[in-house]
Order: structure tokens, then sequence, then C-alpha cells
């Protein structure tokens, strides 16, 4: 192989936007990488302008002098480069910078998974009409290659299903509450303390951050432009210590999951707290960490995991894009299509998917917290009944305090539908001391 150090390396201009955890994780890997990036690859980074509201707030003294600083968006993007990589989050600015980078011509590379799971498909298509390079590995999972597997690997076979650990704070409060025996509030509080959950949790907890990456998931497994806001989704906050001692007892754990299914034409696609069969290799995934497991008609199933986010793993998805940008710029002069999506997106066309309900069945788990008396179970299996709901078990321990006791029922694999028309009914029952709550399982 001809050792590209031998010839002058290829200069490829960096204009970064969002000095915060990221934008420094990236100009530390360029600063301290970046001879090695020109040695191995011929490849050599330039940083050239910063973006940042409150840069002069900042210790930059570390940052190579011969980056120009700048507070103003209209600066930033007249600034000449052949990459913009935008690291600000939230929708404004962000949107415009990736915007005006393809329209350019230029690379563009984001983590942003809020405009990503908003404007994606429009990006997609924007980049293709511009032959633009489009990276956006960091937006799903931080730090595991995931859109590069599925774009990249596995877009020759069908996928059938997505399903993924995709936010590292809800795991992690999971992971407490299953393992350290912790309530919600308690394990929260832990999180907070050691940095892995935000001051205001809301977006993590609420499964709205799942929900964005499982968007971006789905637009390239599905080839799909399904948006976020069409995703049902609930998150981690109505779990009680009960339901973890239940899961043990049922030989599962409880995990906030990303699920993407193809059944027929439609697409089933949920964010929901699932009880997990520990037979399942995502039942494993503790603490922070990450995973998803794509499967296809013919490869199977492939798990990946690893850290879903922090400066350095991020980092590195960032300037794997970065370096892949600069390669394709050097190797084909822009002449050849930019390599996005070998998974379909091209043609800019995006499939019309029906989001499900009518396929979607599971089994269920569904945990009752009652003042005792005769007659609650008969209540129960006439309200399922009547839905033609069949029960597999009926589980209580030994509890002393009767006037708030805990019990759980599990059902037959069910239409989602049909499962949720019997807790609402359920819910009006005087008897219940907290609301009855339904998780859907994932056996073997
Ligand atoms: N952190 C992770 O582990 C992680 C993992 C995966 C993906 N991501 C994604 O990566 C992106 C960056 O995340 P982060 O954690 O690095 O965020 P961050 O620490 O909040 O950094 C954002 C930076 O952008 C600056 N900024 C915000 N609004 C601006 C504006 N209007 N104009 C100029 N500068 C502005 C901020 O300045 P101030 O200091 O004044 O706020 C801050 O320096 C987000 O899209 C996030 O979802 C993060």
């Amino acid at each position: 192989m001809p050792s590209t150090s031998q010839n002058s390396p290829f200069e490829f201009r960096v204009a970064l936007a969002g000095l915060g955890t990221v934008g420094q994780g990236v100009v530390r890997l360029l600063q301290e990488e970046g001879p090695r990036y020109r040695e191995r690859f011929g490849i050599d980074l330039q940083l050239v302008s910063i973006l940042d509201r409150s840069y002069q707030q900042k210790d930059t003294s570390w940052i190579s002098s011969s980056v120009t600083w700048t507070e103003s968006l209209e600066d930033f993007l007249g600034t000449p480069s052949d990459i913009v990589v935008e690291l600000i989050g939230g929708m404004d600015p962000a949107d415009q910078i990736i915007r005006t980078g393809l329209e350019q011509g230029k690379s563009v590379v984001t983590a942003n998974k809020l405009v990503m799971a908003r404007c994606g498909t429009e990006y997609l298509k924007l980049a293709a009409r511009k032959n633009s390079y489009l990276g956006f590995e960091a937006s799903v999972a931080g730090g595991i290659p995931i859109i590069r597997l599925v774009s990249h690997s596995i877009f020759p076979d069908r996928v059938s299903q997505v399903r993924g650990i995709l936010n590292g704070t809800c795991n992690f409060i999971l992971s407490e509450m299953a393992d350290g025996g912790r309530d919600y509030q308690d394990a929260l509080t832990q999180a907070q303390s050691l940095g892995y959950a935000e001051v205001d949790p809301a977006l993590d907890v609420s499964g709205g951050d799942a929900r964005d990456k499982l968007a971006i998931l789905s637009t390239l497994c599905f080839h799909t432009g399904i948006g976020p806001d069409e995703i049902p989704t609930r998150g981690i906050t109505e779990l009680v210590p009960v339901d973890f001692l239940y899961a043990r007892k049922l030989d599962s754990t409880i995990k906030l999951l990303g699920v993407a299914a193809r059944k027929g034409e439609n697409l089933c696609l949920r964010v929901s707290p699932f009880l997990i069969d520990n037979q399942l290799p995502l039942s494993k995934i503790s603490g922070v960490l990450n995973a998803v497991e794509v499967t296809g008609a013919t490869v199977g199933s492939v798990l990946i995991s690893g850290k879903g986010a922090g400066e350095g793993p991020t980092a590195v998805s960032v300037m794997a894009d970065i370096l892949n940008a600069a390669r394709w710029k050097r190797d084909t002069s822009g002449a050849q299509v930019a390599p996005g999506m070998e998974c379909g997106s091209e043609s800019g066309q995006f499939d019309q998917m029906v989001s499900c309900g009518e396929d979607e069945r599971y089994p269920f788990y569904v945990r009752f917290i009652v003042k005792d008396r005769p007659g609650i179970t008969a209540t129960l299996t006439h309200i399922l009944a009547e839905r033609e709901i069949n029960i597999d078990l009926v589980l209580q321990e030994r509890w002393s305090d009767r006037s708030n006791l805990p019990f759980v029922i599990t059902v037959e694999p069910t239409l989602y539908s049909s499962m949720q028309e019997a807790v609402a009914e359920m819910k009006k029952l005087d008897f219940n001391r907290v609301e009855p709550f339904a998780l859907p399982m994932l056996k073997e």
C-alpha cells in the first residue's frame, strides 16, 4: 500500500460551532491526534474557526492561536472552510448552521439528535441535491457507531426490527433501582451527583431523548420519514421499587427501550419501559451504557453496545465523520456521490409508512397496588375477559400492609390497544391506591 505520508497531506479546513462538552473533546482530539491523522491518513485537519456565544468566559488558552474566534453567527457562516461541525445543540441556530453549510456545498457534521430527528430527512435530501457529505454518527448513542453499522454494513439486508437502550441516564437510574434497591428519586439524585443526569432531567426521564434517537434510526433502517411526535412515548417516572421485586420473580429486569418493528407495510414504533427476560442480551446492558440490536431478515440479530455519551466517546464519533468527509473529498474531489446513507437516501426519497396500532402485540405485566378486600381479582379478570385477554400468571408476595397491597397479573400476547383499554377501565376502580401500571414484556 502506498504511504500517504510521502505525499503532501490533504488540507481540510474545519469550522466548529459550540465549544461545550463535545466541542472541547473534538478540539482536544484534533490537537492531540492531528499529527497521527496527518501521518496515518494523509489528512491535515486545520481548525480555522470556532463559534461560541461565551468563548470569552472560557479557558481557551490550550487551543491553537491560529483559530479565529467569533460570537457572530453571520461571521461564522461566512468563514471559508471545507467542513462545518455543529456541536451547539437545540434547534436554533443549529438548524441554520447545518442548512447553510449544505447549501454552500460544504461537508457538515452534527451530533444533534433534536434537529436530526425533526429535519433529518430534509437535510439528507439537501445533501443529496448538493452532493454534500452529511455525518451524524454522534447523534445516536454517542460513541457507538450505530449509524455506520446500519447505513454501511447491514443496508443490503431487509431490516425487520431495531430495538435499543438509547438513554444512558435512564439506564443508570433503572440499574440502580434494580440492583441497588433504590427508589426512583434516590436513583435520580445519585445520577445527578455523578454527572449522569442533568439538573433538569425531564427530556431524558420522559423518554423524549430516546424517542428522537429512535426516529433517526427508523429513518435509516426503514427508509421512512416518521417524525418523533408520531412515536408513542412513555418515560420511567412511574416505576416503583416493587416493580423490580416482581421483575426479579419473573426472571426479568426493566429497561427503557426504543423499539421499531416492521409489520407488513406498517412500522410499529414505541419508547417505553419494557420488562425484559434475563436471557435476552439487552437485559445485560447496565449503568450508563447504551446498546442497539438490529435484526435483518438474513443477517439475524446484531447487537452493539458501549458508551452512549461523554466528551471522549462522542468526540471520536464526530471525528470519524470529519475524517470520512475529508477522505471522500480528497479521493474523489467531490465528483462521486457523497458516502451518506447506502440504506437508500441518495435518491432523496422516503417511503410513506404508517405507524401501526393494529398489529402491535406484546405479553404484558400489570402491577396493582390496592386496598385489599374480597373480589378484587374477580373484577380484574372480568375486565380482561371482556377484551379476550388471557391471563398468564397472578403473583402476590407476602405483604404486611393490606391497605397498600401490591400484586401483579401477567397476560399472554395481546394487542397494545386492547391492553390500554383494559387498564383505562381498571383505573376507575375504587380499590386502587395507585393507578394500575402496565408494561410490555420481551421474552426469549
Ligand atoms: N454531551 C454528550 O455526551 C453528548 C452525546 C451525544 C450527543 N451530544 C450532542 O452534542 C451536542 C452538543 O452537546 P454538549 O453536551 O457538548 O452541549 P454543551 O456542553 O451545552 O455545549 C454547547 C456549546 O455551544 C454553545 N452555544 C449554545 N448556544 C449557542 C449559540 N446560540 N451560539 C453560539 N454558541 C452557543 C454553548 O455555550 P454556553 O457555554 O454559553 O452554554 C456551549 O459552549 C448536542 O446536540 C448534544 O445533544 C452530546
